[in-house]
This record gives structure tokens, sequence and C-alpha cells, in this order.
């Protein structure tokens, strides 16, 4: 189906990232999918700097940097220099997303904002034409390996809706318990973007589940 496939690096095995990366770098993996959490936005901590930096230096593909934390807009430059193409910022945790959103396309990143599962697509009214990413959470963020939240296709088909209204140009990216059953659906509801972890990194052959995820067919 040609979408874009960012597995996310929260269900690797740390112990052996250097190969998980390499695994990835020839994979059909479009992105790197990096999980960034405080224990505070959410109730888990889960790395830093230092293995943002040796993913970035280690892979030859871009770093889509998912921040779960509060107070985003202190560490945009820090994150660009540690390798990430594209930050997306929570719209829960953010004040003056304007701002935001434009601080970090100044910086040359692709910008993005997510939206927790209780939060409305209506929100991004007055600032989907200066998004380049949407980031709509199908799980509560957190933890890798939870269950998919249905009510997900019709927020992307809202948010579809209003992409088209405005002309804009931003992709729509889902995130959590995306599975080989319910992404050919959620391809033909809109999804330009899929995050996969548990999918992959628990499956025998990860490079494998990625080109499967590639190849899959949208379905209603
Ligand atoms: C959850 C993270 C997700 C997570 C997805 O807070 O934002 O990116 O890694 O993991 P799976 O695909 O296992 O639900
Ligand atoms: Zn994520």
């Amino acid at each position: 189906m040609c979408q874009i496939i960012a597995p996310s690096i929260l269900s690797a095995n740390f112990g052996n990232l250097q190969s998980e990366v390499e695994m990835l770098n020839q994979s059909q993996a479009d992105w790197i999918h990096i999980d960034v959490m405080d224990g505070v936005f959410v109730p888990n901590i889960s790395f830093g700097f230092p293995v943002l930096k040796f993913i970035s230096e280690t892979t030859t593909k871009p770093l889509d940097v998912h921040l779960m934390i509060v107070n985003p807009e202190k560490y945009f430059e820090i994150f660009r220099k540690y390798g990430a193409t594209s930050l997306t910022i929570h719209y829960e945790a953010s004040t003056h997303l304007h701002r935001s959103i434009h601080a970090i396309r100044d910086l040359g990143m692709k910008a993005g904002v997510a939206l927790n599962p209780h939060s409305n697509i209506s929100l991004l009214d007055d600032i989907i034409s200066d998004l380049d990413i949407v980031l709509i959470m199908s799980v509560n963020p957190g933890y890798g390996g939870q269950k998919f939240i249905e009510n997900t296709y019709s927020k992307i088909h809202r948010l579809k809706d209003m992409i088209i209204q405005k002309s804009s140009k931003a992709l729509i990216e889902i995130d959590g318990g995306v599975s080989l059953e319910n992404a050919p659906r959620l391809a033909e509801a809109g999804t330009d973007v899929l995050v996969a972890g548990n999918t992959i990194f628990a499956s025998e052959n990860p490079a494998s589940t990625i080109r499967l995820l590639k190849s899959l067919k949208p379905v209603k």
C-alpha cells in the first residue's frame, strides 16, 4: 500500500540496539519512530539524548521523534542537534502550540502535533495548515503493546475531511496497537504513516513484517 512505515524503537531489544538499527537500515522501513517519555506527561520514562544520538549515528533513515513530555519547547534545538528529522509534540502539553510549531519548522524539522485518544480532531482546526504531521494516538500514550482503540477510524475520517477542506499538506500518522490485521483498514481510512512497535519487534522476522505492512492493500 506504499504508506510510510515507521517502526517504533521502544519495542526493540535495547541490549542489542546496534543490530536492531542495522536490521531497520536493511529493511523497507521508511522512518524510525522514537518515543521520548518523561514520567510526568505519561506514567513511563523511556530514554533520552544519548540513545537518540546513537541511533542517528547508526542509521540512514529519518528519525521521527514523538515527545511525550511537558514543556517540550525547552528541548527543540537539542533534539535537532541529536538527529531528529521530525518532531511531534502533544496538543495536551502545549500552551503556545502555534509558536512551538513554527519554532520546530524554523529549526529545519517537520512539525507534528499528537492528539490523545480523548482529544477531538476539531481542536486542530486553526493550526492544521501549519502542520506537517498529525499523529493520532490509537492507544493511551506511555507503553507499547496496548490494544488499539476503535474510535480511531472515525477520527481519521474527520481529520482527512479537515485536511482536504483547508488544503493542508499534513500527513496522518497512527500510533499504537497497529497490527497486520488493522493496517489495511487504517490505510483505507486515509492513514499516511503507520507506527508499529510490538507488531514488528515481537514477530519472528521483523524485516519481513515490515515488508508485509508495506505491501498490504487498503480494505474497507
Ligand atoms: C506509545 C508510543 C507508541 C508505541 C507503539 O505511547 O507512542 O509509539 O511505541 O507501540 P505498539 O505499536 O506496540 O502499540
Ligand atoms: Zn509514539
